[in-house]
């Protein structure tokens, strides 16, 4: 077959697939060996640049980068415990049956989860949005009876869950926790979202000084009442 030519800028005719186009496709092979090279060698900037105080671009750093948009939420410990007293009846053993559990030193959220596979930021989520208030109570003790009056008198949106602690198998183990994990260590003990706002007397100052409706709403739960008279 004869070979091809076209006319160069001077009118010089030259033959197709020359030496131009040889560079070309040369060019593009050594990119693609470069991206190549990128992607799927392990590498790292030489020590000396990186002492030099050059912003890391090495690969762990690109991937930490990426990471970073789907940020990590840090889950407190009480969400493990108000995942549990929010669950169903069965999640009541769950700290009971834990073998040699030492309610006064931290726990992994993991023993709270008995196993299963829970997404904690999103469980956090769920538990402030449906139980935006959660009161620790006992159910003979007059101080968490005039707590649940109080409460009840504002009528609250979506309701408090209230967790009686003397009739769980978990209940000393609970008192533990949250003596740890709130700073309070009596009943009742008032959460809203997580953080605890103390006990009946606390909760009593709170409704007399006319903050009480700023902090539900803040929460998320919605009083629907101005609490008792
Ligand atoms: C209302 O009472 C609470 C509980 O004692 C207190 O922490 C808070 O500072 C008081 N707020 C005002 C505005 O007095």
């Amino acid at each position: 077959m004869a070979t091809q030519y076209f006319k160069d800028n001077k009118g010089h005719p030259k033959p197709i697939g020359g030496p131009v186009r040889r560079r070309r496709v040369l060019l593009c092979g050594v990119l693609a060996l470069g991206l190549l090279f990128f992607f799927f060698v392990p590498w790292e900037l030489p020590p000396s640049l990186k002492d030099a105080g050059l912003p890391g671009i090495s690969r762990a750093n690109v991937a930490q980068l990426m990471k970073t948009k789907g940020k990590k939420v840090e889950v407190g410990e009480i969400y493990g415990l108000l995942h549990l007293v929010t669950g169903d009846h069965e999640q009541e053993h769950v700290l009971s049956n834990a073998l040699q559990l030492d309610p006064t030193v931290p726990i992994e959220l993991s023993v709270y989860a008995a196993g299963d596979a829970v997404d904690w930021a999103q469980e956090q989520a769920l538990i402030d949005k449906e139980y935006p208030v959660i009161v620790f109570s006992k159910t003979y003790c007059p101080y968490s009876k005039r707590a649940k009056e109080l409460l009840a008198a504002y009528d609250i949106q979506p309701p408090p869950k209230i967790v009686e602690v003397d009739i769980r198998d978990d209940g000393n183990v609970i008192k533990h926790l949250l003596t740890r994990l709130t700073k309070h260590s009596t009943f009742p003990n008032v959460l809203l979202r997580g953080h605890s706002i103390g006990g009946s007397d606390n909760l009593q100052q709170l409704h007399e000084n006319k903050t009480l409706t700023k902090l539900l709403e803040e929460a998320g739960a919605t009083p629907r009442a101005s609490g008792p008279k």
